[in-house]
């Protein structure tokens, strides 16, 4: 039988210690991980989050050692990312009588990950509680920290936080305590922060606000070490990693236009960089100066560079400032492409190709997903028409994010 972790008198860590160096988004953990899952033995029995899908028969042999599944009332579900819902294919089976606890987004990726379309969901918002028979639960929607479906279980009778990836280390632990490592394990918090966390630094920040107003006496996330003690301390590192650290940082928007609709998209990235307090420039290339231009891109630290497509192409001026561009040294640069168009957008990609020549860090929907995970920021900035709602939070989102790679280095 393993050994048995109690956070309290009826709260027990149920998860799996995975010392092989594993494959984690595009890393590999040379010093392993945890899957923590956590039992809260009450009247109303509660598992919170699961192990990887591999090691599912293993965790639900190991709850079993604790709790006859039959008698667990909820599972909740922070993240549904494999390495932390990969167990509730095993575990719903075992466990007939529980409801599953998580956001609303959360609801279809589980349905259709473990077939649970006939099972009892429990949608929850942001300060919902939960009683579980003695003690209860809160939930706060935590969306892109680090995926859109993210939330946070505090237990207030216990003042013990249930982050899941938040505030995990990737370390293989033998003592599931960080006061009971032998080590100081900060260089492994701090690693997994940069690795995982900081993309997402603008959420950390809100988080951080909102864990002000909560009393906090121990940190239960979902990888390595449990933190009990000096838990201001880990909040307060990533207060500052998160923190913007850079400043005085300036953008260059170059576009041109034939119903104004680039134009609109172009005035909507420099209303949201101005918004983040970034100094920003725009010219439409066919009524600007060349030089002027070129002058304003070298001096910049990030470039959009925005078309109409007609006869799919570019229009205007826009192709003699690309071709100049091409030459330059920009490198550490960001480089965006953007445009509105009204049936394929050929222009825009062909800007796209032009940026590509360039040594500057041209921006792709690809390597955002490869980089962070986020899926809800598009480069190039597609536009259909006159941009409108969907489209101008579409915008948005993709000028926040660099705006957040500008004002923030590790
Ligand atoms: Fe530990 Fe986002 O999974």
């Amino acid at each position: 039988m393993m050994k048995h972790f109690a956070l309290t008198e009826d709260i027990y860590w149920v998860g799996k210690i995975d010392d092989r160096e594993v494959p984690f988004h595009r890393l590999i953990l040379a010093k392993g991980t945890t899957y923590n899952a956590y039992l809260l033995k009450t009247e109303k029995p509660t598992v919170i989050d699961t192990v990887d899908m591999e090691f599912g028969r293993e965790f639900n042999e190991y709850l079993s050692q604790l709790i006859d599944p039959r008698e667990i009332q909820y599972i909740v579900i922070n993240h549904t990312e494999p390495d932390h819902s990969g167990g509730m294919a095993a575990l719903a089976n075992k466990a007939p009588n529980a409801t599953i606890v998580c956001t609303e987004i959360a609801v279809p990726e589980l349905k259709e990950m473990y077939k649970l379309h006939n099972r009892n969901f429990l949608v929850v918002k942001d300060g919902d509680t939960l009683d579980i028979g003695g003690k209860t639960l809160k939930f706060k929607e935590t969306p892109y920290l680090h995926t859109a479906e993210t939330m946070i279980t505090y237990c207030e009778e216990e003042k013990i936080l249930f982050p899941c990836d938040i505030f995990s280390t990737h370390v293989a632990v033998k003592d599931i305590f960080a006061d009971e490592a032998g080590f100081d394990i900060t260089e492994d918090f701090i690693g997994y922060y940069n690795a995982i966390i900081h993309p997402h630094r603008r959420y950390v920040r809100a988080l951080i606000d909102a864990l002000e107003e909560m009393d906090v006496q121990m940190i239960a996330p979902s990888h390595g070490f449990i933190l009990r003690k000096d838990i201001q301390k880990y909040i307060g590192l990533y207060a500052t990693m998160s923190a913007d650290t850079v400043k005085d940082k300036k953008v260059t928007i170059v576009y041109t236009t034939i119903r104004k609709n680039t134009k609109k998209v172009a005035d909507h990235l420099k209303r949201i960089f101005e918004e983040n307090e970034i100094q920003t420039t725009v010219f439409n290339a066919d009524k600007s100066d060349k030089a002027e231009i070129l002058e304003s891109i070298k001096e910049a630290d990030a470039v959009f560079i925005g078309s109409s497509t007609k006869y799919a192409d570019m229009i205007g001026n826009l192709e003699e400032v690309l071709k100049e561009m091409v030459e330059l040294n920009l490198e550490g640069k960001i480089g965006a492409a953007f445009g509105s168009y009204g049936w394929s957008g050929e222009a825009i990609e062909v800007i796209q190709d032009y940026l590509n020549q360039t040594n500057m860090n041209v921006q792709s929907t690809s390597n955002v997903i490869k980089t962070t995970g986020m899926t809800h920021v598009e480069f190039p900035v597609r536009v259909r028409f006159s941009p409108k709602d969907e489209q101008l939070n579409k915008i948005e989102h993709s000028a926040t994010f660099v705006a957040d790679l500008l004002r923030s280095a590790i």
